[in-house]
């Protein structure tokens, strides 16, 4: 059905790893952090996710507004939010932030995960896709921030690591670097 959708609307099928954490976690409340126009919320709405997906771009939401204005989705809710502001008002069972934080002002990359952390439910998940620049590994692309060897791990100690990894992946561009894939469940 998402693919449906989603083709309909010329995007591209949701990002692998938040099909994979979706077989996994019960429809609950989902924050999607940049969200662009919407490939992952759409998909997650569709399995019953209740969504609140958040993105600087204002065209990109204003295109996700209109999607879900014409197809009439009762469970997204689409909002302009700079995520450096690190100032979340509501708590959510999963937040899933994919290639994102290596846009992020570095400066601000650690407030932001304390932030996710601090609005993840007992029992809830993060799920974090992000661009490394590790000792193997240098990363070629200019982002303004990756994450260094085990940096992400680090962050979320004490939480329950259901999946952890740093392997080489190629981007959309062709381009090959390390990333860090993390869906780490915040115990009770
Ligand atoms: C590569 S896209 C990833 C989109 C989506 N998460 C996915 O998996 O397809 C990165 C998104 O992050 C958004 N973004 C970058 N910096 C941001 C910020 N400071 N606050 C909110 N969104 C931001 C961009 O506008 C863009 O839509």
């Amino acid at each position: 059905m998402s693919v449906d959708l989603n083709t309909r609307y010329g995007l591209n099928s949701a990002h692998s790893e938040v099909v994979a954490a979706s077989s996994l976690i019960d429809p609950c409340k989902v924050l999607d952090m940049g969200c662009s126009n919407g490939r992952n919320a759409l998909y997650l709405s569709q399995l019953g996710f209740n969504v609140t997906a958040v993105d600087n771009n204002p065209n990109a939401i204003a295109m996700l507004q209109k999607i879900v204005s014409e197809e009439g989705i009762d469970n997204i809710s689409a909002q302009v939010y700079d995520i450096n502001n690190a100032q979340l008002t509501d708590d959510f069972g999963l937040i899933a932030c994919t290639v994102t934080l290596m846009f992020l002002d570095p400066a601000r990359v650690e407030a932001v995960i304390a932030d996710m952390q601090t609005h993840t439910l007992p029992g809830g998940y993060n799920l974090i896709v992000c661009a490394m620049s590790a000792a193997d590994y240098p990363s070629q692309m200019p982002f303004p921030f990756t994450f260094d060897d085990g940096e992400l791990r680090d962050a979320y100690q004490g939480w329950e690591l259901v999946k952890y990894n740093e392997d080489v992946g190629t981007m959309h561009n062709g381009a090959r670097l390390k990333f860090a894939t993390m869906l780490a469940r915040k115990v009770r």
